[in-house]
């Protein structure tokens, strides 16, 4: 384990109207206790919601919230220009609309517009707000130029409503603005898979037709043993079913070698007798031949080609799901070539339906996207379709963020 210390940062805590901005108190807190320097920026809205006073205390600087105080040092170009990293929580529907399209009408704005670092933001709003179309553009062009978007979760809103729009936990805030910075270690990795048992099959599995070829498939096994690493750093006894990989699997985790579905089959169903959590992200073949020739078949031995017979492998997670013992968490993958969003979705609701897993993580592939590259981009649902994170990046930032969805 890295035992050096966690790197001292300058982080910017933007802060908008909205009701969830007495859970930014707890956001500040962490970063301060963690040892960083904290300044606070807050809109006059948020201050309706929470007083000056309590971020001035709890973050141990004064508050900004004026763009015409200090002028004289230029504070809205120095707030930004030092920052190491910019997290605004909540980011309202209306301050991801004024990012979006890049106003500077408050010491807010101005000090993202003058930065260069890193920005994170955990959206909390109302579900229809979060859903609106103009919300998920400017969403998408926030992300397009870089931004980590945290959550937000699904649960209680204000009043009686509850759906997707809750602000994400100040913990997991804390964790992405701490990664977006650079400044975190390994001591620093919340231990919240402490003493959990988490199986994780990766890879592509090979379906033999005789001793030298089989049908396999294009995974890499990156995404997997991805998970794998971040759900060790963050203290799971992991169990990883390796089917073919092209990359290393992880130190500090029990492997599984296996080579077909069958085996996998096997391998897994043994493993998850004991789990809490099973991420089914190996590409596992839907068919099999019916038979596999003992020798090497020969060029010649059909005139005219040759065909292949091939039976149904079972659906490991389905029967998984259907015999499920209490209390373990199953999340199933899905990678599909559908072009648009809306199909690609309505694919993924049709697979939790059929599988009957608590999460599916749907990405899209295609000849060029998804399979060999180390970066990802996916959208998690849970049983009853909704989406409750996005994210994409690096395979193991995409792996922090689904293990934090279900952390
Ligand atoms: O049906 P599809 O292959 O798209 O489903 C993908 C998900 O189901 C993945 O989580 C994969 O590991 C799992 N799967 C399975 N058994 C199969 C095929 C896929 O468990 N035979």
């Amino acid at each position: 384990m890295d035992a050096a210390p966690n790197p001292r940062r300058r982080i910017v805590v933007g802060v908008t109207g909205g009701i969830a901005a007495y859970k930014a108190v707890q956001v500040v807190r962490e970063l301060v206790l963690a040892g960083h320097d904290v300044h606070v920026v807050a809109t006059e809205a948020a201050l309706r919601f929470v007083g000056a006073p309590t971020f001035e205390a709890i973050s141990r600087n004064r508050i900004e919230t004026d763009l015409y105080e200090g002028v004289a040092e230029v504070r809205h170009v120095a707030l930004g220009q030092s920052a190491d990293v910019i997290v605004i929580a909540p980011a309202t529907a209306n301050t991801i609309a004024r990012l979006a399209a890049g106003l500077a009408d408050d010491l807010l704005t101005n000090t993202v517009l003058a930065s260069r670092a890193p920005l994170v933001l955990a959206p909390a709003m109302h579900t229809e707000m979060w859903q609106n179309p103009a919300t998920v553009a400017n969403v998408a062009t926030l992300r397009e130029r870089g931004a980590v978007i945290v959550g937000p979760a699904t649960g209680q809103l204000t009043g009686n409503d509850s759906g997707p729009g809750r602000m994400e936990e100040p913990e997991v805030i804390v964790a992405a603005t701490l990664q977006a910075a650079g400044a975190a270690s390994s001591l620093a990795t919340v231990q919240d898979f402490s003493g959990r048992r988490v199986v994780i099959t990766a890879g592509g599995t090979r379906e033999p037709l005789d001793p030298v070829r089989f049908l396999g498939n294009r995974s890499s096994g990156r995404q997997g043993v991805a998970l794998a690493s971040a759900a060790r750093n963050r203290g799971a006894d992991v169990v990883l079913i390796t089917a073919h990989l092209e990359v290393e699997p992880p130190d500090g985790v029990s492997l599984v070698p296996v080579g077909t579905a069958l085996e996998l089959q096997v391998a897994v169903t043994d493993a998850a007798a004991s789990a809490d959590l099973v991420i089914m992200a190996a590409a596992v073949a839907d068919y099999r031949p019916e038979r596999t020739s003992d020798a090497k078949i020969k060029k010649g031995q059909a005139h005219e080609g040759l065909s292949l017979e091939l039976v149904q492998n079972p659906d490991i997670l389905a029967d998984l799901a259907a015999h499920r013992s209490p209390g373990v968490t199953l999340v199933g993958f899905a990678a599909e070539t559908e072009p648009d969003d809306e199909r690609l979705i309505e694919t993924a609701r049709q697979k939790l339906r059929r599988k009957g897993c608590d999460y599916l993580v749907l990405n899209r592939v295609g000849w060029s996207t998804g399979f060999a590259s180390e970066r990802n981009e996916v959208m998690m649902l849970d049983s009853a379709g909704d989406i409750v994170m996005t994210a994409a990046g690096a395979k193991d930032s995409v792996a922090d963020r689904i293990l934090d969805r279900l952390a």
